[in-house]
Parts: C-alpha cells; sequence; structure tokens
C-alpha cells in the first residue's frame, strides 16, 4: 500500500503521466517554462490572494487549531526542560539529541566567535570571504564522517532542495523514499529531473523500479534518509549500496536526526549499519540538530565538494554560515567526540522509553528506538487531547497532525535527548498509559454492568 503524503502524490502522479507521454529526453528542460498552453477558460479564478490562503488553510486542517492551538509556544527558556507562560515543562519537542544546546563550552565559543567576527558572515564567502571557522567546521565534519570534504549552508532543508536541484538535470532520475522529508520532496519539485516514488524502506521496491526505469536515464539518484524524522526507523543501508552499485546509481543519505544518535560513536547511519562512508555518495546533514545551532552541510569526495563549493546556487547566491553558529557547531562537534557518554545515555534513554511504551501498550511504530521515537494514536483529536493532557501536568509534547504526516497517522512524536532523567521518562509515559486506560474504563464498566 502506497502512504504517499498527499505532496508526494501530485509530485508522482504529474511525473508519473509526463514520462507516460513523452520520452524524458523530449521534456523541456527548464520545466518553468509553461508548455502546457494557454490557460484553462473552465477553470475557476481566484482574484484575492487573502481568499485563497484562507481556503488553503482550512483544508490543510485549520479547525483544529480553533479548538485550542498547541502550536508556536512561546518558549525562552530552553534545556530538556521549556518555560511556557511562567510554568516549567519537560519538554520532548527539541532535537538537542545530545543535551549540548545549553553546554558553558558551546556558548562561550559562540561568544568568542561573536566577539572576534561579528554575526554575519556578509556576503557569500565565494565572493565575500570566509572566516577560518568556517573552514574549520568543514573539515572537522568531513573527517567524523568518514569523507573527503564538506561544505555548509545557511540551511539544512536548503541543502537538501538546492542539492537535489542541482546535480540532476532533464535526462536523469531521482528515486525518493515516499516517507521523505519535505525539503528532499522540494528538492524533487525544483529539479528537471524524473522523480520516481519507492514505498518506505522497500528495497525489493526500489529494485524493481530501478530495473524498470534506470535504463531511460543518464544519471540516477537514490536518497534515503538515516532516522526517519516522524517514524524514528532507519532505511536498510547495505542493501542501498549494493542496488546503487548494481544499477549504476548515486546514493544520498540525509543524516538530519542520525548525526550523533547512529552508531556508538554518533557518526550515523553508515556507522549503525557498518558500512564505509566512502559508498555513500553524498552525506547530507543539519547543524541543528545535535550540533545545536543552525544550517545545513553536504559532504563527500573532495572533486564533488570541490565543483559544489563553485557552483551550488544555495551556496554560491546565498550569505554564509554566521561565524558564531560555526564556531558553535564545531564546539559541539568536538564536545560530542569527548563526551561519548551522552551518545550512550541517549541510546538508554530513547531504549528505556520505548520498553515502558510498550509495557503499557502504547503504539511507537516501526520506530527502532534512537532519537526520535512516536506514539500513535487513531485520529487527531485523539492527539490533540493527549498533547493537552501531558501538558496539563508538565510535559510539553506538540501533536503532530496532518502536516508532516499523513492524515490517518497522527502522532505525538518525542524527541529524546541524553538530558532526559529517568524519573520523567517514566513520568511521561506513565501519563500516556493512565489517559489511555481512563478512556476505555466507561466502555469496559458499561459492559460489566450489563
Ligand atoms: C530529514 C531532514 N532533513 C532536513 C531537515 C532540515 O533541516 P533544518 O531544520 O536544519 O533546516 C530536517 C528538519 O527537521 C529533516 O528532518
Amino acid at each position: 500500500m502506497m502512504l504517499c503524503h498527499d505532496i508526494l502524490i501530485l509530485i508522482q502522479c504529474g511525473r508519473e503521466a509526463a514520462s507516460k507521454s513523452q520520452p524524458p529526453d523530449a521534456r523541456p528542460a527548464n520545466r518553468l517554462v509553461n508548455s502546457s498552453g494557454p490557460p484553462k477558460t473552465h477553470v475557476q479564478k481566484t482574484h484575492s490572494l487573502a481568499d485563497y490562503a484562507t481556503k488553503r488553510f482550512r483544508l490543510a486542517g485549520k479547525a483544529y487549531l480553533d479548538l485550542g492551538d498547541p502550536f508556536f509556544a512561546p518558549i525562552d527558556t530552553l534545556r530538556r526542560e521549556a518555560e511556557l507562560n511562567g510554568r516549567r515543562f519537560v519538554s520532548f519537542a527539541n532535537y538537542d539529541y545530545l543535551g549540548l544546546a545549553s553546554h558553558p563550552v558551546v556558548k562561550a565559543a559562540a561568544a568568542v566567535a561573536l566577539e572576534k567576527f561579528g554575526i554575519g558572515a556578509l556576503g557569500s564567502r565565494l565572493v565575500g570571504g570566509q572566516r577560518s571557522s568556517h573552514r574549520s567546521l568543514e573539515t572537522g565534519l568531513a573527517k567524523f564522517l568518514g569523507v573527503e570534504d564538506a561544505l555548509t549552508l545557511v540551511s539544512g532543508y536548503l541543502t537538501n532542495v538546492t542539492t537535489i536541484s542541482h546535480i540532476l538535470g532533464s535526462h536523469d532520475a531521482l528515486f525518493i523514499d515516499e516517507l521523505s522529508h519535505n525539503s528532499i520532496v522540494s528538492g524533487a519539485k525544483g529539479t528537471s529531473a524524473e522523480t520516481i516514488i519507492f514505498r518506505h524502506n522497500d528495497l525489493d521496491h526500489l529494485d524493481f523500479l530501478l530495473r524498470e526505469k534506470r535504463a531511460n536515464y543518464r544519471n540516477a539518484l537514490v536518497v534515503a534518509e538515516g532516522l526517519y524524522s516522524m517514524d524514528g526507523d532507519v532505511a536498510d543501508l547495505a542493501g542501498l549500496v549494493e542496488l546503487k552499485e548494481r544499477h549504476k546509481a548515486w546514493l544520498l543519505i540525509d543524516e538530519a536526526h542520525s548525526l550523533g544518535v547512529l552508531g556508538s560513536e554518533g557518526r550515523g547511519l553508515w556507522e549503525h549499519a557498518g558500512v564505509d562512508p566512502q559508498q555513500i555518495d553524498l552525506i547530507i546533514g543539519t547543524l541543528s540538530k545535535t550540533l545545536c545551532s543552525c544550517g545545513g552541510f553536504v559532504a563527500g569526495k573532495e572533486a564533488v565538494i570541490s565543483w559544489l563549493r563553485y557552483t551550488l546556487p544555495g551556496f554560491v547566491y546565498s550569505v554564509g554560515l554566521s561565524p558564531v553558529i560555526s564556531a558553535a557547531a564545531e564546539t559541539a562537534l568536538q564536545l560530542m567526540q569527548q563526551e561519548t557518554w551522552r551518545i550512550e545515555r541517549l541510546r538508554q534513554n530513547a531504549e528505556l522509553f520505548v520498553d515502558l511504551a510498550h509495557d503499557v501498550g502504547l503504539d511507537t511504530g516501526p520506530a527502532i528506538g534512537r532519537g526520535v521515537v512516536p506514539i500513535l494514536f487513531s485520529d487527531s483529536h485523539e492527539t490533540l487531547a493527549a498533547s493537552s493532557h501531558l501538558m496539563e501536568h508538565g510535559y510539553y509534547v506538540p501533536p503532530i497532525i496532518q502536516i508532516g504526516v499523513p492524515k490517518d497517522q497522527p502522532r505525538l512524536r518525542f524527541f529524546i535527548s541524553a538530558l532526559h532523567t529517568e524519573a520523567e521518562i517514566r513520568g511521561v509515559t506513565e501519563l500516556l498509559a493512565k489517559r489511555t486506560t481512563q478512556r476505555e474504563a466507561p466502555a469496559r464498566s458499561l459492559t460489566e454492568a450489563g
């Protein structure tokens, strides 16, 4: 069964229709050129952008917000604890996996960089110049990841969009997992390559699609994620490497949520899977999760990164990373290598969470028990209610409904941190368990009474 997000269905349908009607070579190289002729007369024209936005927002599920908006919480204090409207909460909402976000050494490094370099990079690094911390962060990342070089950009999202759309052209094909992060989907929308979607983590399906379609294209890129950000499961990397070799494709792994999380030293999916990182063509990641700052990176062979350094639009035509950010991220990267107990503690915490959740009958879906663990619910109202129940009892776990996951798979997503205590993990799972039991109680007593 295909579980495509709405947006993925649109891409797939559009692309498959295009590929059926035309050979790949016949399609326009630049899809911004509208080749579909004059606008159709039967289409109802919208005049006001505000009206259009109101309608789209309604379709996106705005009604849920009217029940009490759990989003954009005003948080000024943040560690594993959040302070909302003067009340303290234990937060499972932020991806500070190793608890480095408020580490004094990270803060001090940022303060020193601020003093020395100021806040902004004040230009594209290509023509505006770069600070020493830009390159030292990049060489540090490459070394840690076991590859030759890396390039940093101002956002992880941007890194996926610009890299995918840049390296592929109209004679190429992009194979993406149906549960790909939206930044990968946006990269797919931005490329003139054909996008082909495989079922989540289903390598037989990917193999089938590669066998069917690979021969029609010059280059093929397969994209998968290290740790899936909504489900907490992982791709079979050894299998992906075997497929990409056999079908002469390239492989991009998005390690956004797996850096610092997977593998005993936190090096990511390749360490977790025991695969040589050199076999991955591109590793993409973010500085915003374990490295607790902001920005993205793309890493791989020197030849590839050198090309990107001079041509990647999202790098060349965008400002360089703030030196404050790069200093903080570099320091976090060093700390995670010195304080490896954090990686182990995160693993213990996440496993404890999953074990306790299972003990009380909660559904954690396919999560492997690392940094991200969802608790799945049957409907959105139930999810919203569970989130506000936790909030009432001092736990901040926002609901994930509709935006970000398929409509019928709402969830509470827990980001586990090395800093969470056993009492906090027990506390939150017990609350959820009690809530489930209480909900079931009236039905049971009615049956008993009858
Ligand atoms: C898999 C994946 N890739 C990329 C990104 C984008 O990273 P950033 O938030 O650093 O822009 C995210 C964000 O959560 C993500 O989950």
